[in-house]
């Protein structure tokens, strides 16, 4: 199990707490689950302001830094690795867009979110980041 082909990736996937208020994580799940993505790892955790400020390091100093990092924290998590082929972009394709009003109809965001800042689920964005993230989240 795992990749073992060129074109299969990991990437980390985070339902963000809202997901889990909402009890959408089954039905994002499912969604994944349909793509035949392989959900390798799975854990639930609350994320800590020292986790939130490694893992979103590159929005630092932006307006919405200290929101993203209170509503992350405000409970638990559930942290993912996903592997397929090319997963990278098409989890971030399955996602939709950071805003939702943006996002296709379909998406995970289109079809679960209404806010920017509430918008359920994170992907990363290349493989560089997916490898960061990755060793910092899956111990
Ligand atoms: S940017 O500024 O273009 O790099 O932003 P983006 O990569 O789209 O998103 C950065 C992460 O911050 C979360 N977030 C917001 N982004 C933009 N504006 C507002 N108001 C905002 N609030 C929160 C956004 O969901 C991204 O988080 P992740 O976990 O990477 O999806």
């Amino acid at each position: 199990k795992g990749c073992i082909r060129v074109q299969c990736e990991k990437t980390l996937i985070i339902l963000k707490p809202d997901a889990i208020k909402r009890n959408l994580v089954g039905k994002i799940i499912g969604k994944i689950e349909e793509k035949n993505y392989t959900i390798e790892s799975m854990n639930m955790k609350t994320l800590s302001v020292e986790d939130l400020t490694y893992h979103y390091d590159e929005h630092k100093g932006k307006g919405f830094f200290p929101d993203l990092l209170d509503y992350m924290s405000s409970g638990p998590v559930v942290i993912m690795v996903v592997s397929g082929d090319n997963v990278i972009k098409g989890m971030r394709k399955l996602c939709g867009a950071t805003d939702p009003l943006e996002a296709d109809a379909g998406t995970i965001r289109g079809t679960y979110a209404s806010t920017k800042n509430e918008n359920l689920i994170h992907s990363s964005d290349s493989i560089e980041s997916s490898k960061r993230e990755v060793a910092y989240f899956i111990k």
